[in-house]
């Protein structure tokens, strides 16, 4: 007898549900009604990073950072996605532009970093010159009568667009609607995303596969175990389940929490716009391939992925405030900081133990219980992005 949610969400073992298996088989055993998870291979082979950047970081749009990190024109980010390095600028017309990081003369390298170009790039070689918006504007000791065309080697651009306040980029040249790679919940327009500020950022070195990073994110079976501290503010995870029982999309917060701090309570002000659903409930999203976002009462803290290697991913984090409880001189957020520290820190240190096991001869696959059902969605959603692995011998 299958149970309920395996016939109704998680129907068939996961490698088969695009390509026939990646892996090994499943092993007959004691949990075998219950479906497999991706096989172990996916977590390191570099043939599997090499498909992924190809079909998944390549293809869809990928979030790069803030718009408020370029708030001026000649403002510049330099960012690289997975391998591949791009500029993102802001224009004289304020418009944001993404480009490849590549002067066209000879394929230099043309930005570092991030700051202000002021009104043009100019390549550290030959001092070929890009205006903001991509054009090649001078090419010294190189007249157009020599033959060069100027029109003809503008910097490549790159798709981007923008949603709440993230800058997303797309190496595709018809990337799908972003939309179309967000996580179910629309219940995020009263947190005003988009108009909310950075107060405060983080990065981490993980050793860890990215989807590794993902299906900790989607399950809580971990919680009672890894998260001492957030069970007391979410008495829901000490059951190891992120479902609700009455089935509504967020999770509540203890009794008069309104925040993630040691003791639930905050001394920073509730988001004017959120409506008394929103105020004891603490709501989670994802954009695929990249972005995950937690929202609270008080802040909404961000962490965007940076596939590096296949067993290896920086995570870049901000925690967002209205621009208003910024400005008070009496801000003081380290209690929220902090404490996303902590969850993050007993996140990948749990995340790099599982990365370190997916090489042994002794695991192959696992297996998902029924508290794993977002862990199955995520990686269903992983396969049918990424298509069938190249055949192992
Ligand atoms: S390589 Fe950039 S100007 Fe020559
Ligand atoms: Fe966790």
């Amino acid at each position: 007898m299958r149970p309920w949610w395996y016939m109704k969400t998680m129907s068939r073992d996961i490698g088969s549900e695009v390509d026939g298996g990646t892996g090994p088989a499943p092993e007959p055993g004691p949990s075998h009604e219950l479906p497999s998870t991706l096989p172990a291979r996916d977590y390191y082979d570099e043939a599997i990073f090499a498909l992924e950047t190809e079909r998944i970081f390549h293809r869809s749009w990928f979030c790069v950072g803030r718009e408020e990190e370029i708030p001026a024109p000649g403002d510049f980010l330099v960012r690289e996605v997975t391998g591949e390095s791009l500029v993102v600028a802001r224009d004289e017309s304020r418009t944001l532009r993404a480009f490849y990081n590549v002067c066209r003369h000879r394929g230099t390298r043309l930005c570092e970093g991030e700051g202000s170009a002021g009104r043009a790039f100019v390549c550290p070689y030959h001092a070929w010159t890009y205006a903001l918006d991509g054009r090649l504007v001078a090419t010294p000791n190189v007249p157009e009568s020599a033959g060069l065309d100027r029109d003809q080697y503008g910097l490549r651009a790159v798709a981007l667009t923008t949603w709440e306040g993230f800058v997303f980029v797309a190496l595709a040249s018809e990337p799908e609607p972003l939309e179309r790679q967000m996580s179910r919940w629309s219940g995020y327009g009263p947190y005003r995303i988009g108009r909310l500020r950075t107060a405060h950022r983080d990065a981490y070195d993980v050793a860890a596969n990215w989807k590794i990073i993902h299906e900790n994110y989607n399950e809580c079976l971990h919680c009672p175990k890894v998260h001492p501290e957030l069970v007391k503010l979410i008495p829901l995870y000490r059951r190891g389940t992120l479902v609700e029982p009455d089935g509504i999309w967020g999770n509540r917060l203890a009794e008069g929490a309104t925040s993630f701090t040691p003791t639930g309570r905050s001394r920073l002000p509730v988001l004017p716009d959120l409506g008394s659903e929103e105020r004891g409930v603490y709501n989670g999203m994802t954009v695929f391939p990249n972005l995950i976002l937690d929202c609270f009462p008080d802040n909404v803290f961000y962490s965007i992925l940076w596939p590096t290697a296949s067993e290896r991913t920086t995570v870049t984090c901000g925690v967002l405030f209205e621009a208003s409880t910024i400005a008070d001189r009496d801000f003081d957020p380290r209690d929220v900081v902090e404490f996303h520290d902590l969850i993050n820190r007993q996140d990948w240190s749990v995340c790099e133990r599982a990365q370190k096991g997916q090489r042994s001869r002794g695991y192959g696959r696992g297996v998902y219980p029924p508290q794993d059902r977002y862990v199955y969605e995520f990686d269903l959603k992983y396969l049918r992005a990424r298509g069938p692995a190249p055949h192992v011998p």
